[in-house]
């Protein structure tokens, strides 16, 4: 097999080019090529420097993640950084693209670094629940100082090359089409030098930042074990010889590496890139051109769903029924975009070209030329049918026409065009223009290249797409149907809200069953008549408890919208469990988590055996991006294979629940939904 790695002598100076795409991960095969080119560096005279770049589209984006949790071939990659940094010739890094991970670890070892202004470079480890194990952490707070490593390492979040040569981690940056040619020019500056190490110059900056920095992100922290360690190898580095901080770091590390919380990260990270792929559907199938889009609906949804588009440049028609609701859709849109820019996330000018993007209109048939049209009107059968029937004849042949119903059969909405194969559910998640979800529901009708121009256009504005098929609630909402009603089950048992709801926050969700539903309103598909009370839920909005909005839900809201639990509720929730003859009694933590959890798990067995969801990653992809399930358990499904199926199944039976017939199967054989990573 040849090696990724290839060398040149251009004038006493060794280039060495590493080409393995697609990212140029430190795969074993580029740290054995590295290594041969550094004893070649060594042993050849002639040879006074050296400089490490990348073909493609990107300098080393990291360490191979695949070979994770496998056994490590040697070098690993701390000992060829060690070898590189310890080289008595000068080395320099030329960085374009990305320098993540490894990579930058890698460049940090050289002794030089030049990058191209467009470069990238950061420690994202910690979104794979890591650390940079090698050596990042004890050398980034050498050459950029404390402040840049503590943050960078924390939050995972890159730097521009302008912003790296400001804190001295760039040395120099190159013209974005003269890399070679300049860091060329650069090595030769250094023939004949002492090369400048970055284990050896001393750690700079204010050491009370990394606890400080920790305590202003606690809440961003929350339940997650890396970012953490992180500061404290950046701590120790502060504390410690270059060494001892190596070893402490490798101990971090490699704790991290073996725990679960990595292992949840490093799946929904490929979950992710998994997603976007299309069992039975050629990668290089013919897409069809989206140039513009139509949105119908100027409400919340409709206006959050143009948002994505006019940020990704794409011109929108947006259509309302009346004056009134077109203009105050269109407000909200500037609004958001000025509240954006007054942040700094847009220039003004820029939010002028959005919003020049932007065509209100109160006449359907102006939506005659879009490529894709969106539907986000009221959530009826009858209404969605009507509008699509009206968009059959006015559409252009071959545009695309979406719903974003959350609930509703595709097959019927398709069912009064004349063309269901051009038809599919676009399901976005509030607010649309932040929630990184999108459901994309394919109909018995829908053609294949239909579904995959969805997908496309999805990874176009941002967004991460799952394909999922028709059902009632397709993945998502389907899921969380059992959650609700069990919590609901559990409040006439003698659980309360506030008890619920601790255990899923403590569980790291965001909110509870019960906050969600104050902050989604609780009247939402309420019947509207409020001499008609079946249901605890009735009768809170008979009341006036609709939530959030009106002050009061399942919980009392003070003027700053901070929750106390409500007497009022509580004497409703006794009342109805009294006449439903149920007895109270002490409801443990543990039940909550089996009877609104893991009937979570089940329904997604279903799910899966259905055919509804292509995979189970698929479905934790979802519960991550869309309902804050928290990414250090890796979505319901992994959390399952971790917690055990068995575990799951014999908490379901024991409450009497029916377990899937692939949930059982799990159990009996001690099965996985998804692959180990
Ligand atoms: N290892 C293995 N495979 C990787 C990889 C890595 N570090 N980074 C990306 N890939 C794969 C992806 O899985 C994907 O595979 P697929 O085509 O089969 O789905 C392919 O490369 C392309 O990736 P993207 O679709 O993500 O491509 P983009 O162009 O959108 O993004 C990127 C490129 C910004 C480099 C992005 O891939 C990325 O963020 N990668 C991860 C970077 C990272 O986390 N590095 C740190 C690794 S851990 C480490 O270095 C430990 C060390 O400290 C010891």
């Amino acid at each position: 097999m040849t090696s990724p790695i290839s060398t040149e002598v251009r004038d006493g100076i060794l280039i060495v080019t590493s080409n393995n795409p697609p990212v140029n991960a430190l795969g074993a095969a580029v740290r054995q090529g590295l290594a041969a080119a550094l004893d070649q560096l060594e042993s050849d005279n002639e040879l006074k420097a050296a400089v490490i770049r990348c073909e493609g589209r990107t300098f080393f984006a990291g360490a191979d993640i695949t070979e994770f949790g496998k056994p490590m071939v040697e070098p690993v990659l701390p000992q060829l950084i060690e070898r590189l940094e310890n080289s008595k010739k000068p080395i320099v890094a030329a960085i374009h693209g990305t320098a993540l991970g490894g990579g930058l670890e890698t460049a940090l070892g050289c002794h030089y670094r030049v990058a191209v202004p467009s470069a990238k470079l950061g420690v994202p480890e910690v979104k794979l629940g890591l650390l940079p194990g090698g050596g990042g952490t004890q050398r980034l707070p050498r050459v950029a100082g404390i402040e840049t490593a503590a943050e960078m390492c924390a939050t995972g979040n890159p730097i521009s090359a302008k912003k790296a040569a400001e804190v001295g981690l760039v040395d120099k940056v190159a013209g974005e089409d003269t890399l070679l040619e300049d860091a060329l020019a650069f090595a030769t500056g250094m023939i004949g030098t002492e090369p400048r190490r970055s284990g050896e110059m001393p750690v700079h900056g204010d050491p009370a930042f990394i606890q400080k920095f920790a305590t202003e992100n606690a809440r961003k922290f929350r339940g997650f074990d890396a970012p953490a360690a992180n500061l404290r190898c950046v701590q120790a580095a502060v504390e410690l010889s270059l060494k001892e901080g190596l070893a402490f770091e490798r101990q971090e590390f490699m704790k991290l590496m073996m725990g679960t919380q990595s292992a949840a990260q490093r799946h929904i990270f490929f979950a992710e890139r998994q997603a976007a792929k299309i069992d039975g559907i050629a990668d290089d199938i013919k897409l069809r051109d989206v140039k513009k889009v139509g949105v119908i609906g100027a409400g919340t949804m409709g206006g959050g769903i143009s948002m994505n588009f006019l940020q990704a440049g794409i011109p929108v028609t947006i259509v309302e029924a009346a004056q009134e609701n077109l203009d105050r859709g269109v407000g909200v849109i500037r609004k958001n975009y000025d509240a954006s820019a007054a942040k700094g996330r847009f220039k003004p000018e820029q939010v002028d070209q959005m919003m020049g993007l932007l065509a209100p209109t109160l006449k359907v048939e102006d939506l005659a030329d879009c490529d894709l049209i969106i539907e986000a009107i009221f959530e009826n059968m009858d209404v969605k049918k009507e509008m699509f029937g009206k968009l059959d004849k006015i559409a252009k042949p071959g545009a695309i026409l979406a719903s974003n119903t959350s609930y509703l059969d595709i097959n019927a909405i398709a069912s009064v065009t004349s063309r269901p194969q051009d038809v599919l559910g676009m399901h976005f998640f509030s607010p649309a223009n932040v929630m990184k979800l999108l459901e994309v529901v394919r109909g018995a009708k829908t053609a294949d290249d239909v579904l995959a121009t969805a997908m496309a256009i999805a990874k176009k504005i941002g967004k991460v797409a799952v394909v999922a098929g028709v059902c009632d609630g397709f993945i998502g909402n389907r899921m969380l149907k059992p959650r609700q009603l069990e919590a609901m089950n559990l409040l006439m048992e003698g659980a309360t809200p506030q008890q619920i709801d601790k255990v899923h926050v403590d569980f790291g969700m965001p909110m509870g069953p019960f906050q969600m539903s104050d902050l989604a309103g609780v009247d939402i598909g309420w019947h509207r008549d409020p001499a008609r009370i079946e249901s605890v839920r009735d009768a809170l909005c008979a009341v006036g408890r609709w939530g959030q909005k009106t002050g009061k839900g399942f919980y009392d809201y003070d003027e700053k919208r901070r929750p106390t639990p409500s007497t009022e509720v509580q004497a409703i929730i006794d009342d109805f469990a009294a006449k439903a003859g149920k007895t109270k009694r002490a409801i443990s933590d543990e039940e909550i988590v089996e009877r609104t959890l893991y009937t979570m798990v089940n329904e997604g067995a279903l799910i899966l055996e259905e055919g509804v969801a292509q995979r189970a990653s698929d479905v934790d992809v979802v519960w991550i991006y869309g309902y804050g399930w928290p990414v250090y358990r890796g979505g319901p499904m992994f959390w399952a294979d971790i917690e055990g199926n068995d575990k799951i199944a014999a908490g379901l039976e024991k409450h009497g629940f029916k377990v899937a017939k692939l949930l059982k199967e799990k159990a009996e054989s001690k099965g996985r939904f998804t692959r180990p990573v």
